[in-house]
């Protein structure tokens, strides 16, 4: 697939059939994160690969619009350090659509899942072991998809102006 057709073709998927991700596929995956732009290549950014099927489903229950986790077969949580980078969310996104992007080209599906109050990052982050000062920035939901769900985007034509804002 073309990077546009792959960039237009993925949805978040939430629902997903039992088979396992091989250690290939989840190399290929992190790589994609590695190689996202940091400002100043700053790359504040780790990545915690989530294997243990438990952890998962303990995670899930804390993340409050991440129920699916816990019926994911790999989640991958992004971490951002906002004292190494000027941009560390943009940065943090960056690596998350990057790996949501491969997942999709190998076949698999993912969604980017959020933490939505500061006490649910907190115990997660908690439940992860992330260091004080480090941050929970998104995490990620893969496995095989067993949901083929349709996209909905605005027209280019509302989104697109000419030389400045309001022009078309
Ligand atoms: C910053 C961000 C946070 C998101 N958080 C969640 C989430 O917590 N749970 C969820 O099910 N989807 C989450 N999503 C996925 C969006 O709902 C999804 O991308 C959007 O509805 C468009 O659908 P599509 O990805 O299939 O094109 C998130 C997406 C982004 C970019």
């Amino acid at each position: 697939m073309d990077i546009l057709e792959v960039i237009k073709t993925r949805r978040s998927i939430r629902k997903y059939k039992p088979d396992s991700i091989n250690e290939q596929e989840i190399d290929k995956i992190l790589e994609a994160g590695r190689w996202a732009p940091s400002a100043d290549n700053s790359q504040p950014c780790k990545f915690i690969v989530l294997r243990d099927p438990e952890r998962r489903k303990r995670l899930a229950d804390i993340l409050t619009w991440g129920k699916f986790l816990s019926k994911a077969a790999l989640g991958i949580a992004v971490t951002i350090n906002p004292k190494a980078s000027e941009c560390p969310v943009q940065d943090g996104a960056a690596a998350t659509q990057n790996m949501l992007l491969e997942a999709h080209s190998l076949g698999l599906g993912a969604c980017w899942i959020g933490t939505y109050d500061s006490g649910e990052e907190a115990s997660a982050r908690k439940m992860l072991n992330i260091p004080e000062g480090e941050r929970l920035l998104s995490v990620i939901a893969i496995g095989h998809p067993a949901e083929n769900p349709q996209g909905m985007r605005k027209g280019l034509a509302e989104l697109t102006f000419i030389d400045e804002y309001g022009k078309r």
